[in-house]
């Protein structure tokens, strides 16, 4: 695992879309893995930017989101479905149906979930899966007790979450799903690099113990530390509960520029 302690979002966007421009230009097929919520943000502008400098193309990529809201309608602004497309896809040039979701309106969750998973699959599965994490530890919507080996499912979030994700839904906590689909940690395991975001210190202690806890379902991000290329960014109020902050920034600082991230 390696963790980089940046000044913030924007480094950390500006590190990250570097990475994924540098990727396209080997791969211009690349599947990449889509988290929602704040963390990921930055990135999303900083690619948004390159597209529109005409420095990287999306045109044959593909992108899979990480999860999905169950019993929202199909046409709500919030759907995850809704928030990649306006905050992502729809300003750059991936090709139509090129980037997909769990079906959170299907009759039939669980046949939805298994087609989810032979869709990502089928596509080679993902080469580059960005991550936020929970203030509770999740990773995708796998709430502390998931399955370390768990797959495309239900789930059920938790009060925090549902608080936590309020300030989307007019802080009005009843209006924040109960329910979702998310890829399992098994599925995001699978990933060939994974890179976690993370800033301000409401997420500090969860940094801590996704990096230097004890592998537990009680942190699902701790399943990080089995995955041999798993990057985690942070700005230093994220990074304020690490015990060994100070080696993370030296082995940056002497990392050989041709290893990338
Ligand atoms: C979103 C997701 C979640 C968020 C996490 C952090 O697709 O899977 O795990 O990444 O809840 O949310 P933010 O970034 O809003 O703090």
């Amino acid at each position: 695992m390696e963790v980089v302690i940046v000044t913030g979002p924007a480094a950390g966007g500006s590190l990250v879309g570097e990475a994924i421009e540098s990727f396209l230009r080997q791969r211009p097929d690349a599947v990449l893995g889509l988290a929602t919520g704040s963390s990921p943000r930055s990135v999303y502008q900083d690619i948004v930017a390159r597209h529109r400098a005409g420095r990287m193309s999306f045109a044959k990529a593909r992108a899979f989101q990480l999860d999905e809201y169950v019993g929202l309608p199909a046409d709500h602004l919030e759907t995850y479905r809704a928030v990649i497309e306006r905050e992502v896809t729809s300003q750059l040039d991936f090709a139509r149906d090129a980037v997909r979701g769990p079906n959170g309106t299907s009759p039939d969750l669980p046949a939805a979930c298994a087609t989810y998973e032979r869709e990502i699959a089928a596509a080679g599965g993902v080469d580059l899966q960005l991550l936020g994490i929970g203030s509770d530890g999740h990773i995708g919507f796998n709430e502390p007790v998931s399955s370390l080996a768990s797959r495309t499912r239900l789930k059920t979030l938790t009060e925090q979450t549902r608080r936590d994700n309020a300030r989307f839904f007019g802080d009005v906590l009843e209006a924040v799903p109960r329910h979702v689909l998310t890829q399992g940690i098994g599925t995001i395991l699978e990933a060939r690099h994974l890179i976690l975001l993370a800033w301000g210190a409401g997420k500090a202690t969860a940094v801590a113990r996704c990096v230097e806890g004890p592998l537990t379902a009680m942190v699902p991000a701790s399943a990080l530390q089995l995955h041999p290329h798993a990057t985690i960014i942070v700005d230093e109020a994220a990074a304020g509960a690490l015990t060994l902050g100070e080696y993370y920034r030296a082995t940056w600082e002497a990392k050989p520029d041709w290893q990338g991230l």
